[in-house]
C-alpha cells in the first residue's frame, strides 16, 4: 500500500522573477528585484546576475508544461508578477501581461496539470516600494485589489490561491538585514510592522478572493526554523515542539502564524517585537483571516535533545551545495508540529536542494544526490502522514534551475537543468525518478 493518500497532489514549484525573464516586455512595470539587480552602485547579486532573461519561461512556457506532463507532474505552483499585471501596482491593468498567465493556466489545464497560484513571491512593483512598500499600510488595499483582479480572471480555472510567499524572508531579508530587495536595513520594531502589515494584507486578499470565488482554497506560505528530536521519545518530541516555536531562535514560523491565526505574540518575542505589539490597534486582530491551508517551505531543520538544547552537527555532516544541512527528519516532525499548533491542512509548497549539477560526457545530468535527498525527505514526510498529519500535497522546488536571489545562477535547485547560455532544458536523472515516484503515488519509495 502507498504511504501517500490516494489523491495526493504531486507537483513542482517556481516563482515569476526566478524563471520568467522578459523583465520589461509587453508593458510590464519595474519591480524591486529588477531595481535591486540593476543597481549600479552595489553588487547585490553574485556575479551581478539578473532575472532579465532567467529561464525565459515567459516565452518557453509551452515547452515547460510539456516537460511537466512528460514527467507526470500533477500540479504547478507558480507566482504572478504583480508588475506584469498592474505595472504601477495599483493603477491600470496591463491586459497583455494578464494574458500571459491566462495562456499558462490554459496550457496547464489542457495538459491535466493543476495550476496553483502564488500572488506574491517577492517582486513588488517599484512604484509601491516608492511609497514605503510593506512598511506602509496603504499597500493592503492595493494588494486586495490585485488579488480580486486575479481571482476574477481565474475563477473556475484555479482552485488554490496562495497569498504571500515566505513573509519571514520579505520582512527579515528585505527590510531587516537588506540581503534581499528592497535592501532596506531597518530596526526590529519596523520589521515587526512589516510582519503585521503582511498579516493584514494576506487577510484582505483572502477576503477579496473568497468574495469572488467562495469555493477557492486560500493559503499562505510561511517558512522558519523547525526542530526535530535527537531521540524519538515523548520528551524528545515535546522538546522539538517547544524549540520550533521559540521566537528567540531567529527565523520562526510563529512570528507570522501566531499573530495571523492565534492573534498573539508569545513571551519568547524580543523586547522590540513586544514594544511593537503593544501599539497594535485591537481592531486589527478582528481583520485577521485564518487561511484554509498552510503551505510550508521546508528545507532543513535543527536537532534538539530532550532538554530542548540544540545538538551540534557532527563534523562532516551532510550538506547541500549551498551548505544547508541534509536533515530529512524535519519533514516528519515539522509538519506534525505545525499541525499540532494551528490545526490546518498542509501542503509542502517547497522542498529540495541545490547541487553542483553539470552536463556529463554522455550529455546527461546525473544528480544522484538530489534523488537520495528527495527520497529521504519523502520517506520522512510519509511518517507525518501515517501519524495523522493532513498533508495534501508535495511540491518539489524547483522544476527548472532558476535565479536563486542573491546567489544568482550559482545554485541549481531544478530537476530540469537549464543551460543559461541558450536556455535549453535537459531533464536530470531526478526528473525521471520523480516521474516514477508520482506514477506509483510514492509506492516505490
Ligand atoms: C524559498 C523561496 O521561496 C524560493 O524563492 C527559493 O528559491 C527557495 N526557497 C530556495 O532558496
Amino acid at each position: 500500500m502507498s504511504k501517500f493518500p490516494k489523491d495526493f497532489l504531486w507537483g513542482v514549484a517556481c516563482a515569476s522573477y526566478q524563471c520568467e525573464g522578459a523583465w520589461d516586455a509587453d508593458g510590464k512595470g519595474p519591480n524591486i528585484w529588477d531595481d535591486f539587480c540593476h543597481d549600479p552602485n552595489a553588487e547585490n547579486i553574485k556575479n551581478r546576475d539578473t532575472g532579465d532573461v532567467a529561464c525565459d519561461s515567459y516565452h518557453r512556457y509551452r515547452e515547460d508544461v510539456a516537460l511537466m506532463k512528460q514527467h507526470n507532474i500533477k500540479a504547478y505552483r507558480f507566482s504572478i508578477s504583480w508588475a506584469r499585471v498592474i505595472p504601477d501596482g495599483d493603477g491600470a491593468v496591463n491586459e497583455t501581461g494578464l494574458r500571459f498567465y491566462d495562456n499558462l493556466v490554459d496550457e496547464l489545464v489542457a495538459n491535466g496539470i493543476e495550476p496553483l497560484i502564488t500572488l506574491y513571491h517577492w517582486d513588488l512593483p517599484s512604484a509601491l516600494q516608492d511609497k514605503g512598500g510593506w512598511l506602509n499600510r496603504e499597500i493592503i488595499p492595493a494588494f486586495a485589489r490585485y488579488a480580486e483582479i486575479i481571482a476574477k480572471r481565474f475563477k473556475g480555472r484555479v482552485r488554490c490561491f496562495m497569498t504571500i510567499n515566505e513573509p519571514q524572508c520579505i520582512a527579515q531579508l528585505g527590510y531587516g538585514n537588506g540581503a534581499h530587495a528592497p535592501g532596506w536595513k531597518l530596526p526590529e520594531e519596523k520589521v515587526a510592522q512589516v510582519y503585521h502589515n503582511l498579516c493584514l494584507a494576506h487577510s484582505a486578499a483572502q477576503r477579496a478572493i473568497k468574495a469572488v470565488c467562495p469555493d477557492a482554497q486560500v493559503g499562505v506560505v510561511p517558512c522558519g526554523s523547525l526542530a526535530y528530536p535527537e531521540k524519538d521519545t515523548p520528551a524528545g518530541r515535546e522538546a522539538a515542539y517547544q524549540a520550533s516555536f521559540n521566537l528567540n531562535v531567529g527565523w520562526s514560523f510563529n512570528i507570522f502564524l501566531d499573530s495571523l491565526i492565534l492573534h498573539r505574540y508569545d513571551d519568547s518575542a524580543s523586547d522590540a517585537v513586544k514594544r511593537f505589539a503593544a501599539t497594535i490597534d485591537p481592531k486589527d486582530w478582528e481583520l485577521m483571516e485564518t487561511p484554509d491551508f498552510l503551505g510550508l517551505n521546508i528545507y532543513q531543520g535543527f536537532m534538539v535533545n530532550e532538554k530542548g538544547e540544540e545538538v551540534k552537527r557532527y563534523p562532516g555532516f551532510p550538506l547541500t551545495a549551498c551548505k544547508w544541512g541534509v536533515t530529512p527528519e524535519v519533514l516528519h516532525y515539522g509538519p506534525m508540529n505545525i499541525y499540532r499548533r494551528y490545526g490546518l491542512p498542509i501542503y509542502i509548497t517547497e522542498n529540495g536542494l541545490s547541487c553542483n549539477d553539470k552536463v556529463y560526457l554522455d550529455g546527461k545530468v546525473h544528480d544522484a544526490e538530489r534523488i537520495d535527498f528527495l527520497h529521504r525527505y519523502l520517506l520522512e514526510l510519509s511518517k507525518a502522514i501515517a501519524e495523522g498529519t493532513p498533508v495534501r500535497g508535495y511540491l518539489q522546488w524547483s522544476f527548472l534551475d532558476n535565479f536563486e536571489w542573491g546567489s544568482g545562477y550559482d545554485e541549481r535547485f531544478g530537476i530540469i537543468y537549464v543551460d543559461y547560455r541558450t536556455c535549453d532544458r535537459i531533464p536530470k536523472d531526478s526528473a525521471a525518478w520523480y516521474a516514477d515516484v508520482i506514477a506509483s503515488n510514492g509506492e516505490i519509495l
